[in-house]
């Protein structure tokens, strides 16, 4: 059976069972804090184990992208060298929100895994392992299913801490967990290990196929473990290992993706064995890599797109050791989109961007690669000892992205070794800083537990009269007094919660005797928080308010919200598909869009796009929103948002001629498009590599935008004296009137200079035969003072000449000598001589020679010293 045809016989049996088939959801978490890549198949559901979220159904299976790399579950150093750790994997999973739990989770797996139907594995190649306490899933096992009790292995707390265990499940430090059963098969005696429990279970042996996790806890960053609402299961069964064990091969490189991966992989660099550990890598990495920039992480020095980097350098590096010496990795993306993107269409949608992606990044790797090189190359020439300080290796790595095994090869040759511990304390000190500075590490139970949901009633209202579900100050539940900060939660309401990049709405809630000012709505789970402040009255649970929204704030946003859609549609049809939002802020004042794109903008590109936004503004049709669901929304070519997290109903705003824009959202937006009335881009930039920012005001907005840069325009005009119309021509003619002006200055300068000259010669006094002239010419610049210098040479027949200038508190000195007198009198020396009486510096030719000096109060006495000089030195 191929890795596609197994894929689909486990939806299938589970679809069979009463699963709703859930497709994957992103990499990158929706909306949760608490982790970095999505890294297993219950990650989408938390909230619903969590019991924050409901759904319309109660069993769901699914084939989960996960990536195992940098975060909790770190897999990244073992990959390539082991049979099975991989940086990307898919995960088959079925899950069971409170409805049945261990003994139909125990049978549904023992039945797919072994019954004659689907995968027919011998029985008696099965092993076990329940948590040490669950007698409940040890006697289904043995009394039921029929698995003989030496075989059925009780796996206690052995990591340290109670719950700390193998056969005990959690997703993080903090939320849904619980005991879990694990089925492992046996690849028989000719392969080297021991049943899990034992010494040996490290080996390739005995391997785990299948883990049920009963999930029954919310673990609480104190360690509390709190019931969950009801008792459910999650379960994950890694595709790529299960996929070895009924293809009869040991290792998950083997099996028929990995072949052609492989192969693909080895044709590119130049027929590499396929067995090789560095092709191994190349192919495990493409497909991380691929699957990430894919669900719209790029490249960077932090967070996700840290972890990315580091893997596709990892993956460039092993192509070097592979003999690689030019850009090879974003070559793979071909192959694998061959192989994968019938299951995954966002590989093939974005593969254009990934290639481009991949390429930017080796290339720019290649080259931190050489000056990392020199830098390393230079510390081991200054090198006391044999040991490469940490601090290098650090450097290395940290700022040139040098992986430490490359450094260590090159010591190795040089007989160096590596201070691997001064290494990890720098490689410690700055994962501390990146803690700090990281918000993965928030506890997800921070927020506040609620019952229930609000229900929103914006979207048609913008008033309401609501019931208070509870008031929240100073982080406790109770009564709001005048003149307190609080958060209100009622059971419905018209306040819009910040979400999707809109800003939240405000507003008053008004009752007999009360007011309370909404000054921002957040979103908890659920529920709507309206955060404000108590200006009269009391505020309790179980009142009844007026709930009203500040309508012009909300319309204003809705203007800037829709023509965010139009302006992301213009950008993909402008630019390119690769285009997509990287992040968007949405409020009354204006509208900002972050997108991924690789150069700047070009204006007339920028004038393109807002030609197509406004021509579908003019087209004044109406703003259609559905509510279907996700395959329906694609189908219609939705664009969902990486990020953003979709419940079963999903919500698909059309706008613009033909559909011009269909996107996923849930804010609120105008009823046609023409309310928008104009939009006007007033900025684009850069903000990282690969994204770029545009900002843009709409509506009102962009008309006080217009009118501003009207008045700028008149105020000009005014200015030339000109008009409107004329005022570029004025300007033009301005400035080129300036540059006339300022060359006629030049003009009049060196003849002043020159007539100056004229003047100084007759000053001239005779000094053993030759004509000396020391002056301070006021105003002149250096220029003026040589062409004056030069002049006076001229005149004098035979002589010296020494000039001078001050300005800004600095002096210029200029020194020339005659041709003639050149072998008596040095210019340059006479120079030397004279700056140094005013702290200055100076030298040059015999004939002419320049200087500078800081002390103008002692230029008129070294001026007056020039002919004692001269005398001296010719005498
Ligand atoms: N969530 C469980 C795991 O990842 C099934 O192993």
């Amino acid at each position: 059976m191929k890795t596609a045809e197994l894929r689909q016989a486990f939806l299938d049996y589970f679809k069979q069972q009463g699963h709703t088939i859930v497709p994957s959801s992103s990499l990158v978490p929706a909306d949760d804090p608490t982790l970095l890549f999505t890294n297993a198949g219950m990650n989408q559901f938390k909230d619903v184990f969590l019991g924050r979220e409901s759904r319309d159904y109660n069993r769901a299976t699914s084939s989960q992208k996960c990536v195992r790399a940098g975060g909790k579950h770190n897999d990244l150093e073992n990959v390539g060298y082991t049979a099975r750790h991989h940086t990307f994997f898919e995960m088959l999973g079925n899950f069971s929100f409170g409805d049945y739990f261990k003994r139909e989770a125990i049978n549904y797996a023992w039945t797919f895994l072994t019954g004659d139907d689907w995968l027919k594995l011998p029985k008696e190649r099965m092993w076990v392992t329940v948590y040490a306490a669950d007698d409940e899933a040890f006697d289904i096992w043995n009394k039921e299913v029929g698995v003989p009790a030496e075989r059925i292995i009780r796996i206690g707390d052995n990591k340290g801490a109670p719950y700390a265990s193998d056969n005990f499940w959690q997703m993080g430090d903090t939320g849904p967990c619980g005991p879990c059963t694990e089925i492992f098969y046996d690849h028989g005696p000719d392969v080297a290990g021991g049943p899990p429990g034992s010494p040996e279970e490290d080996g390739d042996r005995y391997i785990e196929i299948w883990n049920v996790v009963f999930m029954q806890y919310n673990r609480q960053s104190d360690g509390e473990m709190q019931p969950l609402p009801k008792p459910s299961v999650d379960t994950g069964m890694g595709l790529e290992r299960i996929t070895a064990v009924l293809q009869g091969v040991h290792s998950n490189y083997e099996i028929d993706l990995f072949q052609d991966l492989l192969r693909a992989a080895s044709d590119i660099l130049g027929g590499a064995s396929t067995t090789e550990a560095s092709l191994r890598v190349v192919a495990d990495h493409i497909r991380s890599c691929a699957f990430l920039i894919a669900d719209g992480v790029m490249p960077s020095n932090e967070g996700r797109g840290f972890v990315l980097r580091r893997i596709i350098r990892r993956a460039a590096r092993h192509g070097n050791k592979l003999g690689a010496t030019q850009p090879f990795f974003h070559k793979l993306t071909a192959a694998l989109v061959e192989l994968m993107g019938d299951a995954f269409p966002e590989l093939v949608r974005s593969k254009a961007q990934i290639e481009k992606v991949l390429l930017q990044e080796e290339e720019q790797f290649a080259k931190t690669l050489d000056k990392g090189l020199r830098l390393l190359e230079q510390d081991i020439n200054e090198l006391k000892g044999t040991e490469i300080p940490g601090e290098t290796i650090f450097t290395l790595y940290d700022t040139f992205g040098f992986p430490v095994d490359l450094t260590n090869d090159i010591a190795r040759e040089r007989g160096l070794t590596l201070d691997y511990e001064g290494y990890e304390k720098a490689m410690d000190l700055q994962r501390e800083r990146a803690r700090a500075a990281s918000k993965f590490g928030i506890d997800y139970n921070d927020g506040l537990t609620i019952e229930g949901r609000t229900e929103f009633t914006g979207y048609e209202h913008i008033d309401g009269h609501e019931t208070i579900r509870t008031v929240i100050v100073g982080g406790e539940e109770k009564n709001a007094q005048a003149g307190d900060e609080a958060i209100v939660v009622l059971e419905r309401t018209p306040f819009y919660a910040e979400s999707g990049g809109q800003v939240g709405d405000t507003g008053l809630l008004t009752w007999s005797g009360g007011r309370f000012q909404v000054t921002d709505t957040r979103k908890n789970g659920n529920h709507h928080l309206h955060i404000g402040s108590v200006l009269e009255g009391e505020l309790f649970p179980g009142l009844e308010v007026d709930a009203r929204i500040d309508h012009a704030r909300r319309q204003a946003t809705a203007l800037n919200h829709s023509a965010t859609h139009l302006l992301h549609a213009a950008l993909r049809r402008v630019l390119g598909d690769h285009v997509t939002q990287k992040g968007s802020l949405v409020d009354p004042d204006k509208l900002r869009f972050d997108f991924s794109h690789f150069e700047a903008v070009t204006p007339e590109e920028l004038r393109e796009i807002e030609r197509q936004v406004n021509e579908q503004i003019r087209s004044n049709t109406p703003v259609a929103t559905e509510l279907t669901d996700m395959e329906q929304a694609q189908a219609k070519g939705a664009m969902a948002l990486f990020g953003e997290k979709y419940g079963d109903t999903v919500r698909v705003l059309s706008m613009g001629l033909d559909d011009y824009s269909v996107e996923l959202c849930g804010g609120t937006h105008v009823s046609r498009t023409g309310d928008i009335g104009l939009l006007r881009i007033t900025s684009e930039s850069g903000i990282s590599s690969g994204v770029r920012r545009i900002e843009a005001v709409t509506g009102e907005g962009a008309l006080q935008w217009m009118d501003q840069a009207e008045q700028s325009l008149r105020e000009l005009a005014r200015l030339v004296k000109g008009s409107r119309e004329s005022v570029v021509e004025k300007v033009h003619s301005t400035l080129e009137r300036t540059r006339q002006l300022e060359k006629e200055l030049e003009q009049l300068k060196s003849k002043l200079a020159s007539s100056a000259g004229t003047d100084l010669a007759g000053s001239a006094v005779e000094v053993n035969g030759l004509k000396v002239v020391a002056a301070e010419l006021a105003g002149a610049d250096k220029k003026a003072l040589m062409e004056t210098a030069d002049q006076l040479k001229n005149k004098l027949g035979e002589g010296v000449v020494v000039l001078a200038s001050v300005e800004d508190g600095k002096i210029t000195l200029v020194a020339g000598v005659t041709k003639s007198a050149t072998d008596r009198v040095k210019a340059g020396d006479l120079m030397k001589h004279l700056a140094s009486l005013v702290d200055g510096k100076g030298g040059g030719r015999p004939d002419m020679a320049q200087g500078g000096g800081n002390d103008p109060s002692r230029l008129a006495e070294a001026l007056k010293g020039v002919s004692d000089w001269v005398a001296k030195a010719t005498a």
